[in-house]
């Protein structure tokens, strides 16, 4: 039976050629057309009001991976076309029953849109993103996503709510696992590489999916680092920090936005009219779509914003929100608000023609089953080409912190394996670990450490749990401490204690693991420990510190992470990450980040104690370790910067050099960090400013020249009234972290 929609197309072409040919003979001039706006533009002639509220309303499946346990309700919105994206749905299986409601059973047949959250991979799980962010790598963070989409977009997903691009810089804030930490240029660079890596080259290929820069904006400065909480922030901060890492994603083309569940300086980003409708649209010329957070019109209510979710409905609307994610306030509130006359019904068709033209983007007009195909399905997942790339993912994302040569690890040397993510397959793989298997898929550290030591030289004990407070199993742990030439312990977090609605008031590791350690430090006093580390925030190690010889920090590694973190402990892997996040030593210096201003009664570096200073009397200023920070197997000398000019004007570029020598007696990769600080600005400037990094692979007695060229477009910022670059003296810097003193200047004329 011919589908009910060519049947209206065939019309409704025949009325366009039937116009056009009058308009023909009064041809105006040829306007720039949006691909696919003729189509549109026919079908939502044709759409109801309704089926066009529709298109702006999303529902959610039941997270199932057999096939979508739907509820009835939402089911019955779909077949009333009364739905236009569904989320938490997918498989091959899955997503066609419910396309196939949508397609078949309703008046036009439209398609629908499946979202879901591929954070770090879909069925191969890379690194949480905190961890992809430390490995500096945008070739391979955008391969990941790359790879993510592949997998995803053969189980019908059309859409991730991703890259979260939130800068993180408040540790007690469970969301910042999900970021790539603290930095604003080193956040926008990837923020870039994974719309890059979802999206690929061409939207219309299967195999790429919608990308979603969330969430807007601000989110991740929430008071006290405690989820949801209010967030105030001068102009400044949100021009110079926060907003950049979102435009690069649409500079990179991301195809959709998400809005932050926070307010904004009282105004909830929901209902923020100059966020979504002066900056995201008037400044920045984005023309995707915007897609609200979960339920997050209806809590304009609890914010105090909307007297009920009929007016925060028409809040949102009027403030640029195209798409309902689970409130039902738009398919419960926009038509009555529209017959009242308090929405323009342009609002709903402006919404209703991004969302269809997304869909042509998708082809998802050409062949609405296109994604959902189980024999692609099939071939795709876990790919062992995937899990590769996540094994060396997990490496490269790994940070080594500290290392008295008690890495990399030998098999002639026996080990004891102590605590309670040794054998881990479930938290490995971190929180928001889309359809990923926590039942045994993921490589355990044990399993990876297997491969390099035979089961004859590896004693394991696991301890204690993550969080409990029993110290019965300590003895069994300290007994075969005593008896191996070197102790290795994994610990860390839990999955869910980072992530959404988890912060922390205390980043320790949880429960008695330091206990544990501490035991195990005297009994084997001059025995060398290894710490290993599975955490989705910075914790606070300043005891570990003391007590361990080396600790490798591996985040939460993925799928293949035992294997990529015992490629990394036996130096197959020489470790190169660098911490995307800085390390406190304790909580009370939170927040605390590099790029920090330097106040007016600074502290003169490297000397901690002054009176009438800003400085606290219990704890220096510096943290346990700093942004950038990540050692490696062997050492890397950095000559001091060479400059082009030490004096430039505005039109000249300026080239930044040093020379990077491996002195140590093993290759690695390092990388080198461009860092400058404008010293005097009519808004005061952070006393340094990531500019650029390099990835160098240094064979062992090699040297090389990184380069780097800087203009007065890199050194703009916003000074409370415009973008400018101003004139003045800048230190420059190329090192392997950001602690480091300032040698070199220049002066921009
Ligand atoms: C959640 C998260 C958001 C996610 C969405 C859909 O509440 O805040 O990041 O994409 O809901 O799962």
């Amino acid at each position: 039976m011919m589908n009910k929609l060519i049947k209206y197309y065939i019309v409704v072409l025949f009325l366009i050629v039937l116009t056009g040919c009058n308009k023909a003979n009064n041809a105006k001039p040829k306007e720039v057309v949006t691909p696919f706006n003729a189509q549109v533009d026919s079908l939502m002639a044709l759409m109801t009001l309704q089926e066009k509220i529709g298109q702006t309303v999303m529902y959610s499946g039941g997270w199932s991976i057999t096939g979508p346990t739907v509820s009835s309700d939402n089911k019955k919105y779909i077949k009333e076309g009364s739905v236009g994206a569904m989320l938490n749905v997918y498989s091959a299986k899955g997503t066609r029953e419910l396309q196939k409601m949508a397609v078949e059973e309703t008046r036009l047949g439209i398609p629908l849109l499946f979202g879901y959250d591929v954070i770090h991979g879909f069925r191969t799980i890379f690194p949480i993103n905190l961890g992809l962010a430390a490995s500096w790598d945008l070739n391979d963070i955008q391969k990941g996503a790359r790879i993510a989409a592949e997998e995803a977009s053969a189980e019908g997903i059309h859409w991730t709510f991703a890259p979260m691009v939130d800068i993180g810089r408040d540790p007690r804030w469970g969301r910042i696992s999900e970021g790539a930490g603290e930095d604003v240029y080193l956040g926008s660079k990837i923020a870039k590489a994974y719309v890059k890596g979802f999206q690929g080259d061409d939207l219309s290929k299967h195999n790429t999916i919608l990308a979603c820069a969330k969430h807007f904006v601000g989110y991740g400065a929430a008071q006290a680092g405690r989820d949801y909480h209010t967030v105030n922030m001068g102009h400044d901060e949100l021009r110079n920090v926060y907003l950049p890492p979102f435009e690069a994603a649409v500079d990179a083309g991301v195809e959709t936005f998400m809005t932050a569940f926070n307010e904004l300086n009282g105004v909830p980003a929901t209902g923020n009219k100059f966020i979504f409708q002066d900056i995201l649209r008037n400044e920045w010329k984005f023309n995707g779509f915007v897609v609200t957070d979960y339920t997050a019109i209806n809590e304009l209510v609890e914010h105090g914003f909307a007297e009920n979710e009929k007016h925060a409905t028409e809040l949102a609307i009027k403030a640029g929100i195209d798409q309902d994610m689970m409130s039902s306030a738009n398919r419960l509130y926009l038509e009555e608000l529209i017959n009242e006359g308090k929405v323009d019904v342009s609002l709903v068709n402006n919404a209703c023609r991004k969302i269809l033209l997304t869909k042509y983007k998708l082809g998802l007009f050409d062949d609405p089953y296109r994604y959902s195909d189980e024999k692609r399905e099939k071939e795709v997942v876990y790919k062992a080409e995937f899990l590769e790339a996540a094994r060396k993912s997990a490496a490269m994302s790994t940070v080594l912190l500290k290392n008295n040569k008690a890495l990399p690890l030998n098999n002639k040397q026996t080990i004891a394996l102590i605590g309670p993510l040794v054998k881990d397959k479930e938290n490995i793989i971190g929180n928001w670990a889309a359809a990923g298997d926590r039942k045994g898929k993921a490589i355990s550290i044990y399993q990876g450490i297997h491969e390099y030591l035979s089961a004859s030289k590896i004693v394991y004990a696991k301890g204690c749990e993550i969080e409990d407070f029993d110290m019965s199993n300590f003895e069994k742990a300290i007994n075969i401490a005593k008896k191996v030439d070197k102790v290795v312990m994994v610990l860390g977090e839990d999955y869910d204690m980072s992530g959404e609605a988890a912060s922390r008031t205390n980043i320790k590791l949880p429960g008695r693991q330091t206990d544990l350690i501490r035991a195990i430090r005297k009994a084997v006093p001059n025995k060398q420990i290894v710490l290993v580390l599975m955490n989705g925030r910075p914790l606070d190690l300043s005891e570990e510190d003391n007590l361990v010889d080396a600790i490798l920090e591996t985040w939460f590694p993925g799928t293949s992470g035992g294997y990529g973190v015992a490629d990394v402990l036996f130096g197959t892997y020489n470790p190169s990450g660098k911490l995307p996040v800085t390390f406190p030593r304790t909580v009370g210096q939170i927040p605390i980040y590099y790029n920090m201003k330097n106040t007016g009664r600074p502290i003169p570096p490297r000397n901690p104690k002054q009176d009438y200073k800003s400085n606290y009397i219990d704890v220096p200023n510096t943290p346990l370790y700093p942004f950038g920070h990540g050692l490696s197997y062997t050492n890397f000398e950095y000559s001091e910067v060479q400059l082009s000019a030490t004096s430039i004007k505005f039109s000249d570029t300026l080239t930044v050099s040093a020379e990077i020598t491996n002195i140590g007696d093993v290759d690695g990769y390092e990388i080198a960090q461009l860092y400058v600080h404008d010293k005097v600005g009519s808004i005061t400037r952070p006393v340094k400013e990531l500019k650029g990094f390099k990835k160098i692979y240094l064979k062992k007695g090699e040297s090389q020249t990184v380069s780097f060229t800087l203009t007065v477009e890199n050194l703009k910022f916003y000074n409370n009234h415009e973008f400018v670059t101003e004139p003045g003296e800048f230190e420059v810097a190329i090192k392997g972290t950001s602690d480091f003193d300032f040698k070199q200047t220049f002066t921009l004329n």
